[in-house]
């Protein structure tokens, strides 16, 4: 028999290594100033490229003084209570309404955070004869809803071969209903969903199409509509969710879809039931990011273009950024290996002033490693520049690309 916390001091579980040395370098470290290119890491300004600011919107005079203003007039706390019993407001509902629009669907339903949003949607919707057919790449809150009802089956990545594989065997002896998760835009690699090959699927075996589009939202198709408007294949999509936490610079998330789906999301899902409703200052900022992004078209043009140069310099530079094909700018690890990863990082961070993040097990799949870059509109050209000349004097110390 061994005491529960003896494996605390052990090593194990995620990030064994890091846990051990009380890493505060890799995992948790301390990024000071307002969310944005330019930061101060361990006392040195670095142009940071990690932060998911997609829009830029972090820091805005105008959703500060939104915040400023609702906080004085409610406070922090206000609503208190669930959504469900004391935590309705009027301005929950408009800012619902004005997500519905942004997204094209009837209806929306807030959540608190992006991942318990994934998970009170999915876990709502299946019950005990319905089957959950997922993207193996979904992020860990996919992984989780399908994981909480026990009914899933896996399908190898953006693969249609084994989705179809995976749906005929959802569809044997078939009594319920078929959910297909995917990610609109995989928030590690950049790639997209394939969207006509899998609602054509989802068609024929007549299942239903979930996407988690908390990459996409704010970023692909016209206006960052999202993946459906970037595809001309919004109406296609039976249940469509994003976060607030990337490109809207905020917190929560949201779910739409039929109006029905919606009001039995509302009635159903227990992240949202049994948790407290959204502040109003977070509610009040966000209907003002949707104003912004609806009125400045620019944004989301300025994003793009900054990605673009990124990533066709770093390409032309030699680095293998796979196949993505969103501003989300994977710079892959050749061999994946973990020493290189290391001493890469070191040089860009200490020796550069290049804020990059590493990311591996259990956020990609093992034997993957990469440093994920995250473009925003907020970027200069000369940010741009100051890296790209970074990355090729550390490619040519290292020898490695
Ligand atoms: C695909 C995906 N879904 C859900 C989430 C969780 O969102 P939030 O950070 O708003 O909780 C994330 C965040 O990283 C994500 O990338």
């Amino acid at each position: 028999m061994r005491d529960l916390f003896a494996k605390c001091g052990e090593e194990g579980g995620y990030f064994s290594a890091l846990r051990m040395q009380r890493d505060r370098y890799f995992t948790l470290p301390i990024l000071e100033g307002m969310p944005g290119p330019h930061m101060v890491f361990q006392g040195r300004k670095v142009i940071q490229w990690a932060i998911n600011n997609y829009l830029g919107l972090v820091g805005r005079p105008e959703l500060i003084e939104t915040a400023r203003e609702a906080a004085a007039r409610w406070g922090v706390g206000a609503p208190m209570g669930s959504r469900f019993m004391t935590g309705n407001t009027e301005r929950h509902t408009e800012l619902e309404r004005r997500l519905a629009r942004f997204s094209a669907k009837e209806s929306a339903i807030l959540f608190n955070y992006g991942y318990l949003g994934v998970i009170g949607t999915i876990t709502s919707m299946i019950g005990k004869d319905d089957v959950i057919v997922i993207d193996k790449f979904s992020h860990a809150s996919m992984m989780d809803a399908a994981f909480a009802t026990r009914q899933f089956i896996p399908f190898r990545h953006n693969d249609m071969v084994s989705l179809e594989r995976a749906l005929r065997r959802a569809s044997r002896d078939r009594e319920g209903g078929v959910l297909v998760v995917v990610e609109g835009v995989y928030g590690m690699t950049g790639d997209l969903a394939d969207l006509p090959g899998i609602i054509e699927l989802k068609k024929h075996y007549g299942a239903r199409l979930y996407v988690d589009d908390a990459h996409g939202f704010g970023v692909m198709g016209k206006g960052g509509g999202g993946i459906g408007f970037h595809y001309g294949l919004q109406d296609e999509i039976d249940i469509y969710f994003g976060t607030f936490a990337k490109a809207f610079a905020a917190i929560g998330g949201f779910s739409s879809a039929d109006d029905t789906v919606v009001e039995y999301i509302r009635y159903n899902a227990r992240t949202q039931i049994f948790a407290k409703s959204l502040p109003m200052v977070v509610v009040e900022v966000l209907i003002k990011a949707i104003d912004i992004v609806e009125s400045e078209p620019k944004l989301v043009e300025k994003l793009w273009e900054n990605a673009r140069k990124l990533q066709n310099g770093l390409r032309e530079l030699g680095f293998d950024l796979g196949n993505t094909a969103s501003p989300v700018t994977p710079v892959y690890i050749p061999a994946a290996d973990l020493e290189t990863a290391i001493r890469f990082i070191h040089k860009m961070r200490d020796e550069k002033g290049i804020f990059v993040s590493g990311v591996m097990y259990p956020v990609v799949p093992k034997g993957v490693l990469l440093c994920r870059m995250i473009p925003t509109a907020a970027h200069t050209e000369e940010d741009i520049e100051i890296t790209l000349k970074a990355f090729r004097e550390v490619r040519d110390e290292m020898g490695l690309w």
